[in-house]
């Protein structure tokens, strides 16, 4: 994070919102005041919701402990992940190797895989669409409809960051006189007077934040192979400009292709024929793939004494209470899956590679009867009945040299700030 760059940007908005731009949003039942208000005399250092929220994102003080931020899950320089296991010798029994996060007291343990939030804000609000399906939503199961709903959760959550209540969570807010001072500018003088106005003023700046260019960048190799070609190049330039390969090529032929591999079918919301530019890579819808359950998460966890009610993942099921539905996890993004590993809600794989030869197992040959990283067969979904098998059995076979290719393709995804990442 540029310090210098932030306070910069802090004058200039400082200054519009001085002449009565405002402009804001307002969340219900909180207006966003005609004239500037009275705020007292400390000088708001926030100018913006969105400025606001990059503050509280990373603000360990709205943790029980005061040790855990959103920014310690979703860290910045990982693509949004929790690479604490990553980057320290920490305990390796209390990380279960990174597939899971912990809390704030430093041993609870939630029981799903910290997926990215960059991007996120792109899920669309949760609902079902004009076909009747379910899609978008925040979270593996979409129980949060949007990314506002979404930031209110952590602080109260006990594997999280462990706030009692939302009021304890106002109270730290109202520590700091910069939070109040511009808390008050941006949401009314009185929003204090209302716990639960506050607090929802409170998840509405951390996702305008989450909301901003830092968090989508677009700027990855395959988006630079894409702008080229729409600027106008040659395809032969615009593989010679940032040295796309041949087996980068294969991989994005192959998985735009219904008629090679399924993968369209699932991870892309704009075109399952042609790689289009600012892409998602996902269709925001729900699917079981068959992951199977992480075995050695659950040892570690009985070991550790600790409950392991996550062990079957309900989904999207669990949340609509559906049993059609159960098992099914969000369709995740694949924009920066080189460097967000451990993969899948429960973070069973390690490698990327051992994703796409679970492809080619739940394809159905026969090929790949063994997880590479256990030694072992993959071991078994806890909901059969929902594994979509006539999607997953479409397409060609994935042999070594697909698997190669897709491999490829899928680390040109990753932004340009996360490329030093990819091993
Ligand atoms: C202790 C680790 C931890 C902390 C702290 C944390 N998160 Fe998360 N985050 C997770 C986990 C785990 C999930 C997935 C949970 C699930 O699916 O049930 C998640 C999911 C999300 C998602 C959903 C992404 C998607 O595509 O569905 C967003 C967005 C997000 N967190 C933002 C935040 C914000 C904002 C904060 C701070 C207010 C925060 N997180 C604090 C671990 C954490
Ligand atoms: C039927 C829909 C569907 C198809 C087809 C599909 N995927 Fe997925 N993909 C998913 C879902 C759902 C998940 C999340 C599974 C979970 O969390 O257990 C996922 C997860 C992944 C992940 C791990 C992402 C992460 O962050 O954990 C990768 C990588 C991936 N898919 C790549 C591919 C590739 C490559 C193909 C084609 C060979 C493909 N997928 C085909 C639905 C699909």
């Amino acid at each position: 994070m540029n310090k210098k760059n932030i306070m910069i940007t802090v004058v200039t908005v400082g200054l519009l919102a001085g002449c009565g731009g405002g402009g804001g949003s307002s969340i219900s039942g909180i207006s966003d005041g005609g004239s500037t208000p009275d705020i007292g005399t400390k000088d708001p250092k926030f100018y913006s919701k969105e400025k606001l929220g990059e503050s509280l994102f990373f603000d360990q003080n709205l943790s029980l402990n005061r040790k855990t931020s959103c920014a310690t899950c979703h860290d910045p320089d990982h693509a949004f992940i929790d690479a604490r296991f990553t980057k320290s010798a920490v305990d390796q029994t209390v990380f279960i190797h990174g597939a899971f996060s912990v809390g704030d007291d430093g041993s609870a343990l939630g029981g799903r895989n910290t997926p990215t939030a960059a991007y996120a804000l792109f899920n669309p609000t949760f609902g079902k669409n004009s076909k009747g399906v379910y899609v978008g939503g925040q979270f593996h199961d979409g129980r949060a409809t949007t990314l506002q709903d979404q930031a209110t959760r952590p602080p109260l959550d006990g594997a999280e960051m462990m706030m009692p209540d939302e009021q304890s969570v106002i109270e730290r807010i109202e520590e700091n006189p910069d939070y109040v001072a511009s808390f008050k500018l941006l949401y009314g003088t009185d929003i204090f007077d209302d716990i639960d106005a506050s607090y929802q003023a409170m998840g509405e700046a951390i996702a305008k934040f989450e909301k901003t260019d830092e968090f989508a960048p677009f700027d990855s190799k395959y988006d630079r192979f894409k702008q080229c070609r729409e600027g106008g190049g040659r395809t032969s330039e615009c593989l010679q400009k940032d040295n796309w390969t041949v087996d980068e090529d294969l991989g994005m032929s192959l998985f735009f292709s219904e008629a090679n591999t399924n993968c369209a079918t699932c991870h892309t919301i704009n075109s399952k024929s042609e790689a289009p530019s600012k892409e998602l890579f996902t269709n925001f819808e729900y699917e079981n793939i068959g992951t199977p359950r992480n075995i050695a998460a659950m040892d570690t966890r009985a070991a550790l004494g600790l409950q392991d009610a996550n062990a079957t993942f309900k989904g999207l099921g669990g949340f609509v209470n559906e049993s059609a539905h159960l098992g099914k996890g969000k369709v995740p993004t694949l924009r920066n899956v080189a460097v967000t590993g451990p993969y899948m809600n429960n973070g069973v794989f390690k490698n990327l590679k051992t994703v796409l030869e679970f492809y080619d197992h739940i394809h159905g040959q026969g090929n790949h009867p063994i997880n590479p990283e256990t030694g072992l067969a993959w071991g078994h979904n806890d909901h059969n009945a929902t594994i979509n098998h006539a999607v997953l059995r479409t397409g060609l076979e994935l042999d070594d040299r697909a698997i190669e290719a897709l491999e490829a393709f899928l680390k040109t995804l990753t932004d340009k700030r996360y490329e030093h990442l990819i091993k």
